[in-house]
């Protein structure tokens, strides 16, 4: 190996694997379950704080697993982010974490976005991971278990009745579209099977996002409100899944678990509260120096809301700086009613029309632990760029 550890050996994957023959190709090359300690993951991961790897050393095999929930945040802030000239590209780094992308070190809507998004890639993926039994800190939710003994009793003695009236048992599954904590009343059910701990997700999330502010200043505040709001969509989005046992068509039996949102969700969200940020101004009394609770609010922010204290730049030209690759380049669309209009995305100094072979990344699917495997999209078409 090249000794670059867990991220180095697999992010070779990125966008050389045809999905139709992934399984078998990566059966054959990867070991199947990495070893996940603080030599590979952590040593091996470039751009840690100091209190992010004393966190890492104490639980690497989560950490790997919150590096990916990044990812898959990233790889969805792309996704919202396609139209737009800001696009999220430049948050893409492949084995190391993000947050030496200039936008994180910006108060603008994007990095509000971007820093939300992250905190609720990591409780995303540290919860489920946790259910898969993945991890050695964490399992299935302890408050969201049930008592398998007495369902197995009862279970029994539905069985036993259904028998008697010759007839037999099914189980299905269904989804209920509620949130997870708000239903309870109506009808009678039993946890059962395994949630995803989410309150130990939120927890990491905290430990090891929220450790890299060690000051107290706007910046500093617009992080962890933001992070927090990340992690709430994901919390405030949990639903039950549930599974009826009984004779064909009825219930008497139900036991749920909890689900986390699909990603795509807490994606839409979340892009949803960045068209809505609130801009905050620092209250500068004493000389430009920054005291808690001295935010001013231009417009109350809300608890759920995301803030930002920069007005973003237009992103239409080249500005390392501010985190503007420009938009030359990039593909517009002439009838599009959005941002991806060639007179909004080109910033109105045109397009040409071509024809193009692109190659890009599609399907895109996160394994554990801990790569991307992604197949080539090829396609030749006449498309608009902007000049
Ligand atoms: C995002 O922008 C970059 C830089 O302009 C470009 O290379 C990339 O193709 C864009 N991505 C999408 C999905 O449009
Ligand atoms: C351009 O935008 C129109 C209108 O939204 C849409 O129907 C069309 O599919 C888009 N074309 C491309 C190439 O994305």
């Amino acid at each position: 190996t090249t000794g670059t550890g867990v991220w180095g050996l697999h992010s070779d994957l990125i966008s050389i694997w045809p999905r139709s023959r992934s399984n078998e190709i990566l059966g054959l090359k990867l070991p199947s379950e990495p070893v996940l300690n603080a030599n590979t993951v952590c040593l091996t991961l470039p751009g840690l704080t100091r209190r992010q790897l004393e966190v890492c050393v104490r639980n690497p095999d989560v950490t790997a697993s919150a590096i990916q929930g990044i990812q898959i945040a990233i790889h969805e802030c792309q996704h919202q982010f396609r139209d737009q000239r800001w696009n999220c590209s430049s948050l893409e780094t492949r084995n190391k974490i993000p947050y030496e992308s200039i936008i994180f070190s910006r108060g603008f809507r994007e990095s509000a976005f971007a820093y939300a998004i992250a905190a609720a890639g990591v409780v995303h993926a540290v919860s489920n991971a946790c259910a898969l039994g993945k991890l050695h800190a964490c399992s299935c939710d302890q408050r969201r278990r049930g008592d398998e003994e007495a369902f197995r009793q009862k279970l029994q003695r539905l069985q036993l009745e259904a028998m008697n009236r010759g007839k037999g048992m099914v189980h299905g599954v269904h989804l209920e579209h509620m949130p997870a904590e708000a239903a309870g009343l109506q009808d009678s059910w039993d946890w059962g099977g395994c949630s995803p701990d989410v309150d130990y997700g939120e927890k990491f999330s905290k430990d090891f996002l929220d450790s890299r502010e060690t000051y107290r200043d706007i910046h500093s505040r617009m992080r962890l409100h933001n992070n927090r709001v990340g992690r709430q969509v994901v919390m405030e989005n949990m639903r039950r899944k549930c599974k009826c046992h009984g004779t064909s068509g009825s219930c008497q039996l139900k036991t749920c678990w909890q689900v986390t949102p699909e990603f795509r969700l807490v994606g839409s969200l979340l892009k949803a509260r960045f068209s809505g940020a609130t801009l905050i101004r620092p209250h500068n009394r004493n000389g430009g120096q920054m005291e808690p609770g001295q935010l001013r609010h231009r417009r109350r922010a809300g608890i759920s809301d995301l803030i930002y204290f920069e007005k973003s730049p237009d992103f239409c030209e080249r500005e390392p700086a501010v985190d503007s690759v420009g938009t030359q380049g990039r593909l517009c669309n002439k009838s599009s009613p959005g941002m991806d209009n060639c007179e909004s995305l080109c910033c109105g100094r045109g397009h040409n029309i071509l024809r193009q072979t692109r190659s890009e990344r599609c399907h895109c699917k996160f394994h554990w632990c801990c790569f991307v495997a992604c197949e080539q999209c090829r396609q030749t078409e006449w498309v608009s760029v902007c000049k």
